[in-house]
């Protein structure tokens, strides 16, 4: 049965670890990082942008192959299930009724006020149907899904009042960036992580979690940040052990049906499961459920 998110990373935030927060497409995305989280008894939580739950068929398909899931596979670790970047209210309750247990509503691209309000309204249904959830200051830079931000930096003061409002955890702009990271980018910014922190001492989520060096996740860890977001490194690592197995020309052994999809998206099914125990390593989440 699905949890909501707040108990795991309200223990994250204190031991200095943080949970997996992972984007999810299909089957084999779930599966894989469900694999991998009950193999190694980690909390985990599974994530859908608006734009997979479309390619997935809707808010209905993903709930019930996600509860397929956790039945079939015997899952006995705390699972979330989470909207990630929800555009609206509206499709925040819609995902809730549908039995969605997390829901982030992203009004970073509302005036404050308007974030502010709308966010108040959704903590209020959210906790009559316990679940948790994330709003969002400033903005993330780069684009995800059509979600696109500037990277403006979160402001504490905004931290403090969205805190009040009982949400479960804050996504802030902390110079973090969706996709791939531009070349030239050089650090998060701790200082305005700090700032946040000082006043409000309260778990944080890092978006944008792909390709940021080793060290700067582990730092921004103890300093707060207690919910890990990957998408793109995982996309990464299917794409490369999928491109791997055409190129070794893997799909065209007709007496093997390597053309069997099956068999075709093994490699990279098998890629994300090493992906996200890698990452779960790192986040320090590792056995932690
Ligand atoms: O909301 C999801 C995350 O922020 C993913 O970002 O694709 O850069 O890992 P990423
Ligand atoms: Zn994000």
């Amino acid at each position: 049965r699905l949890v909501n998110a707040k108990n795991m990373v309200d223990a994250a935030y204190k031991n200095h670890f943080a949970i997996g927060h992972f984007n999810i497409n299909n089957l084999e995305w779930a599966k894989a990082i469900l694999t991998v989280a009950q193999k190694t008894n980690t909390p985990v939580i599974l994530a859908t942008s608006e734009g997979a739950i479309k390619y997935m068929g809707g808010v209905n398909v993903v709930v019930g192959m996600v509860n397929g899931l956790l039945e079939d596979m015997n899952i006995t670790v705390p699972v979330a299930l989470h909207l990630d970047h929800g555009q609206s209210i509206e499709m925040a309750k819609k995902c809730i009724l549908a039995g969605y247990s997390s829901v982030m509503f992203d009004g970073s691209h509302l005036p404050w006020k308007e974030n502010y309000e709308q966010t108040k309204e959704l903590v209020k249904f959210a906790k009559d149907h316990e679940v948790s959830v994330e709003a969002e200051i400033g903005t993330i830079g780069g684009e995800e899904d059509g979600v696109v931000g500037n990277g403006e930096l979160g402001d504490p003061q905004q931290a403090k009042e969205m805190v009040d409002l009982g949400i479960d955890f804050l996504a802030a702009g902390i110079g973090n960036i969706h996709g791939i990271y531009p070349s030239n980018w050089e650090s998060l910014s701790f200082e305005t992580l700090n700032k946040i922190q000082d006043k409000t001492h309260f778990p944080m989520v890092l978006h944008g979690g792909s390709g940021i060096p080793q060290e700067q996740i582990e730092k921004a860890i103890l300093m707060g940040i207690s919910k890990l977001n990957i998408n793109t490194e995982l996309q990464l690592a299917f794409q490369q052990a999928t491109r791997n197995y055409i190129m070794e020309g893997k799909d065209e052994d007709r007496k093997a049906k390597g053309y069997d999809p099956r068999k075709l998206l093994r490699p990279g099914t098998e890629a994300l499961e090493r992906e996200t125990e890698h990452l779960i390593t790192w986040f320090g989440s590792k056995g932690k459920a």
